[in-house]
């Protein structure tokens, strides 16, 4: 079941570590509220309560040993109380809900990125969205060193303890990069946008996707 089946729109954003997909996110928020209709926000890991206490546990740089499968059910877990907390009631009462990061993460970082099995990652979320699917995905492309300087930076100046991913080597964002690039050529939900340029102008680019989409299916 797509969320096209139920009354309100999920689209999720989606992207490297400094990709600027949560700037974008906040624009479209914004555009999308000043056209009207509610509009509700998550960001995975840890739009729920419990979901911050996950993303606390995934992110601790002290937990450099956590096995990937572990890492792997953690993010389910925050999803699945994010579903029935938030998404599920939000798209039942017709909202369109847009989410910083969902399954797709999982397939690019998990996935691709740490080489666990996608048929598991698939049938995880089978389990924790049970049939909630975004409608369309938007994907911020921008190079792998690009990402990697712009989330350092922004880590070094909110002295931020949750450093954990981004210190990952370049070859696994390498993988994720080219994990979300065939993600993008499997899933037709998935709208690749180009990242570089300005915000605005990158901003315009989502919103063309956005309009494209709509056009096709509301
Ligand atoms: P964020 O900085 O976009 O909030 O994401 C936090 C980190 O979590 C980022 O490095 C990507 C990673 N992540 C995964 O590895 N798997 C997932 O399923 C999700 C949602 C995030």
């Amino acid at each position: 079941m797509s969320t096209t089946s139920r009354r309100g729109l999920f689209l999720t954003f989606e992207g490297l570590d400094g990709s600027g997909k949560t700037t974008q996110m906040r624009l479209l928020a914004r555009r999308l509220r000043e056209a009207g209709g509610e509009v509700v926000e998550l960001a995975e890991p840890g739009t729920t309560e419990i979901g911050k206490k996950i993303r606390s546990i995934l992110l601790d740089p002290s937990h450099e040993r956590m096995s990937p499968v572990a890492e792997m059910l953690l993010y389910f877990a925050a999803r699945a109380q994010t579903v029935d907390e938030i998404l599920r009631p939000a798209l039942e009462r017709g909202a369109t809900v847009l989410s910083d990061r969902w399954t797709d993460s999982t397939r690019a970082y998990q996935g691709y990125g740490r080489g666990l099995e996608l048929e598991w990652i698939d049938e995880l979320d089978r389990i924790a969205c049970r049939g909630i699917e975004p409608g369309l995905t938007v994907l911020v492309e921008i190079g792998v060193g690009e990402g990697l300087r712009r989330a350092r930076t922004r880590n070094a100046d909110e002295a931020a303890a949750e450093t954990r991913m981004d210190e990952q080597d370049r070859a696994f964002y390498e993988r994720v990069a080219q994990g979300y690039r065939t993600l993008a050529g499997l899933y037709r939900r998935i709208a690749a946008v180009d990242g570089s340029g300005s915000v605005e102008e990158v901003g315009e680019r989502v919103w063309r996707a956005v309009e494209e989409f709509r056009r096709r299916h509301v």
